[in-house]
C-alpha cells in the first residue's frame, strides 16, 4: 500500500493525498509545494488547536516563515459567513495576497470553511487540508467541495476549490472521541455500499480491529476509502453526474440532521439515511431482505444508529425537498441496485420516501 494518492483532473496530477503517522513530513511537503516566501495562516477550531496547533506553528516556522493563526469556536454553529468574514478581516489585516496560503487544521467544518475562504479571498488563494477527523480524512478534505451553512441550510453557500495538498496524520485518529470516530465510519461503510462489495465485506471482517483503532487496519481503511473517493471525484469533479452517488444516505440524513438541530453528528445521520435508502432499495426488489438486515447489523455493529425517534414523518419528508440535492424540482435519490453498486434515481415517489422514513422511525436498532 502506498502512502500517497494523486488526484488527477483531465489526466493532469492536481494534488496528493499523503497518509502519514505524524506531521514529520509536512516540512518536506511545504518545500515541494514551493511555499517559500509566502505568508501562511493556519485555521483551526478551539478543540483541535489545543492538540496540534503549536506543533504546526513550529513546523511552518522551521520552514522559515512567519505564521498567522485563526482559531474559531468548534462546532457546526460556527460554519457560517460570520466566521468567514472574521477570517477575511484577519487576512486583510495581515496583508495576505493572492500568492499566500491557508492551512485548514481540523475536521470537516474547519476544512469546508477554510476552503471557502480560500476560494473567495482575492478570487482564490491556495490552501492545504490537514484533516484531523476520520470523516474529513476520507470524505470532506478530498474533491474540492468547500462551503458554509446558511441559516439552517447545510452547505448552502460554497464553491469548488481544490486543495494544494491533503496531509493526513493517522495518529490524530487516536485522540478522537468514539462518537466522532464512529461518525467517520458512517461515510466509510457508505463507500463499500456504493462502490465496492469486497470493501464492505472487509469492513465487517475487521470490525474488532477497526473499533480498537489498530493502526495498520485504520491505514488500510483510510487508504481504501480515499481511493474510492478519488475515483469518484476524478470522473466527475463538479457533481454533474456520478459524484452524486456519494450522497447515498444524505437526502434523508440531512433532513434528520436539520430537524435534530445538528445534535446528531453528520456521520450518524448518514447512517440513519442509509438505512432508509436501503429499505427503499429492498422494497424496490434490488436488495434481499437478508441483505437489508446484514447492512443494518453492520451499521449497528460500528455503534452507529439506524433509527431516530421524536420526529414527524411529514416534516422529515418536507425537509428532504429543501435539500440542495434536487434537480428540476425532483429529488435525486441514491439507491443501491446491489451491495457495492449505487445509482441515481429521480423517480422515487413520496410514498416510497415515506416508507423509508417510517422504517427509520420504527425499525429494530441494536445500538
Ligand atoms: N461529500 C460528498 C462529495 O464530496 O461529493
Amino acid at each position: 500500500m502506498n502512502s500517497s494518492i494523486t488526484v488527477h483532473y483531465n489526466n493532469q496530477p492536481i494534488y496528493d493525498i499523503l497518509l502519514e503517522n505524524s506531521y514529520a513530513q509536512l516540512l518536506e511537503e511545504l518545500n515541494e509545494l514551493g511555499t517559500d516566501n509566502l505568508k501562511i495562516c493556519i485555521v483551526s477550531d478551539t478543540n483541535v488547536s489545543k492538540l496540534y496547533l503549536e506543533e504546526l506553528i513550529h513546523i511552518v516556522k522551521n520552514h522559515g516563515q512567519a505564521v498567522e493563526t485563526f482559531v474559531f469556536e468548534a462546532g457546526e454553529d460556527s460554519k457560517n459567513l460570520d466566521t468567514v468574514y472574521s477570517l477575511y478581516d484577519h487576512l486583510i489585516q495581515a496583508k495576505f495576497d493572492r500568492k499566500d496560503l491557508l492551512i485548514a487544521l481540523g475536521g470537516g467544518v474547519v476544512g469546508d470553511l477554510t476552503g471557502y475562504a480560500a476560494a473567495t479571498y482575492l478570487r482564490g488563494i491556495g490552501f492545504i487540508q490537514i484533516p484531523t477527523s476520520l470523516l474529513a480524512m476520507v470524505d470532506s478534505s478530498i474533491g474540492g467541495k468547500t462551503g458554509v451553512d446558511f441559516h439552517s441550510y447545510k452547505n448552502m453557500i460554497g464553491a469548488f476549490h481544490q486543495p494544494a495538498s491533503v496531509y493526513i496524520n493517522l495518529s490524530t485518529l487516536t485522540s478522537l472521541s468514539s462518537n466522532q470516530y464512529n461518525a467517520g465510519l458512517g461515510e466509510i461503510i457508505k463507500h463499500g455500499l456504493i462502490k465496492d462489495a469486497n470493501y464492505y465485506q472487509w469492513l465487517k471482517e475487521h470490525n474488532n480491529e477497526i473499533k480498537s483503532r489498530e493502526v495498520h487496519v485504520m491505514k488500510e481503511m483510510v487508504y481504501r476509502s480515499c481511493m474510492i473517493k478519488r475515483e469518484v471525484v476524478e470522473k466527475d469533479p463538479k457533481e454533474l453526474s456520478d459524484r452524486a452517488l456519494l450522497n447515498f444516505g444524505h437526502t434523508i440524513g440531512h433532513a434528520v440532521e436539520k430537524l435534530m438541530n445538528f445534535k446528531l453528528l453528520h456521520g450518524e445521520c448518514v447512517a440513519i439515511g442509509m438505512a432508509a435508502a436501503c429499505y427503499i432499495s429492498y422494497k424496490r426488489g434490488y436488495l434481499l431482505k437478508e441483505e437489508l438486515e446484514d447492512i443494518i447489523t453492520c451499521i449497528n455493529s460500528f455503534d452507529l444508529p439506524v433509527k431516530v425517534s421524536g420526529l414527524n414523518p411529514e416534516e422529515i419528508f418536507q425537509a428532504t425537498t429543501h435539500d440542495k440535492k434536487m434537480e428540476s424540482g425532483k429529488i435525486k435519490f441514491i439507491l443501491l441496485s446491489k451491495i457495492g453498486k449505487a445509482f441515481i434515481d429521480t423517480s422515487v415517489t413520496k410514498e416510497e420516501i415515506m416508507d423509508g422514513i417510517q422504517y427509520i422511525l420504527t425499525c429494530e436498532d441494536a445500538s
